[in-house]
């Protein structure tokens, strides 16, 4: 058993991540702002400090065996008009979060970075030697925080491994998505069903995709915290290790409206409108580097299966209020 310390674990990947590892017998310590996260999202077993990244260094010591690091803002369009708040929450943040590690002797980093590293792809799938180019400042500042990790590995000897998750859905039991605003696809479709929106906008339908609809790679939560207990094993001293985390299938957007129409029942009109800018047409992951060094198997890749366990999580929220 060992200790880590889960940043941001208030909120959607992070609950489900501390999760697991309480299931796997670890100590866990969630330190959240509840910025975005929610207090009854942190699970029973935990720890829960209610403090900022940047202040760090008030909780972290020795006694921790590495830490999970998730908080992070994370609206890629909030982050086109307020980027200082990317730079100094993401960047910021992560900065004074290593520097407490080093301080505090703590040698084993996790940390949630994104596809939208990769920007606009030159190739689908995209595979981790793929160029960097993200289109807004939240993909830039993650990117950013990827290469201030790969210098303190090399200079400190930090054993990190940074996971590029595509596109994070479905739920674990009491844990899920709750966004607000909400961006994600899925529980927006959702909310239609539930009579919360009347219709789904689709952004774009000339994609030069089989339907005209930005195809994305969905990953169940579940799997994915599965692939953070085996980063903690990999991690090694001196390295930074980067792996894709998706199911290397893409499913266009109107693929997931058909899906939530047959799991919910719900007939979810959807309204046509003009592409976003920044939105590629593809983002599909090669999740080759992540089942070869992590040796991640995703047990949870079927569409209907995300979308149910989202669809069983967002009803039961909507009776809790
Ligand atoms: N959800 C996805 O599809 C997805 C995809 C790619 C990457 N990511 C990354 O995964 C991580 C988790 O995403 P999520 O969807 O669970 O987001 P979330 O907003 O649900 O969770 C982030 C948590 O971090 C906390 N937080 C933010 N800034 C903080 C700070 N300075 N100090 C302490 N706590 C702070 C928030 O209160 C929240 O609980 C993020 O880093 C995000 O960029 C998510």
């Amino acid at each position: 058993m060992s200790k880590y310390l889960v940043t941001g674990g208030a909120g959607y990947v992070g609950s489900v991540v501390a999760r697991h590892l309480l299931e796997a017998g670890h100590e866990v310590t969630v330190l959240d702002n509840l910025s975005t996260g929610f207090r009854e999202g942190v699970p029973a077993g935990a720890a829960f400090v209610e403090g900022d990244i940047r202040d760090a260094a008030k909780w972290l010591d020795s006694s921790y065996e590495g830490v999970l690091h998730f908080a992070a803002s994370s609206q890629v369009g909030e982050s086109v008009v307020k980027p200082e708040k990317y730079w100094e929450n993401n960047v910021g943040g992560s900065m004074a979060l290593l520097g407490a590690m080093r301080e505090a002797g703590v040698r084993k980093l996790v940390f949630s970075s994104t596809a939208a590293t990769y920007g606009e792809p030159t190739e689908v799938p995209i595979v981790e030697t793929a160029p960097t180019a993200p289109t807004n400042p939240y993909g830039a500042s993650k990117l950013a925080v990827d290469h201030m990790i790969t210098g303190e590995a090399a200079a400190h000897g930090l054993g990190a491994v940074s996971l590029r998750y595509f596109n994070v859905a479905g739920a674990y039991g009491a844990q899920g998505e709750r966004h607000d605003p909400e961006s994600h696809l899925i529980p927006l479709v959702l909310q239609v069903a539930q009579g919360r929106r009347e219709a789904i906008s689709v952004f774009g339908d000339d994609y030069p995709t089989p339907d005209g609809t930005c195809v994305r790679d969905y990953i169940h939560v579940a799997d994915l915290a599965e692939a953070h207990l085996l980063a903690l094993g990999a991690a090694t001293p001196g390295e930074h290790l980067i792996c894709n985390l998706g199911n290397g299938e893409g499913f266009s957007v109107r693929q997931v409206i058909e899906t939530v129409r047959q799991v919910t029942g719900h007939p979810i009109p959807e309204v046509v409108a003009p592409r976003r800018g920044g939105d590629p047409a593809s983002l599909v992951a090669s999740a080759q580097a992540a089942r070869e060094k992590l040796g991640w198997q995703p047990s949870r890749a079927d569409l209907a299966g995300i979308v149910a366990d989202a669809w069983e999580f967002a009803q039961q929220i909507a009776r809790e209020q």
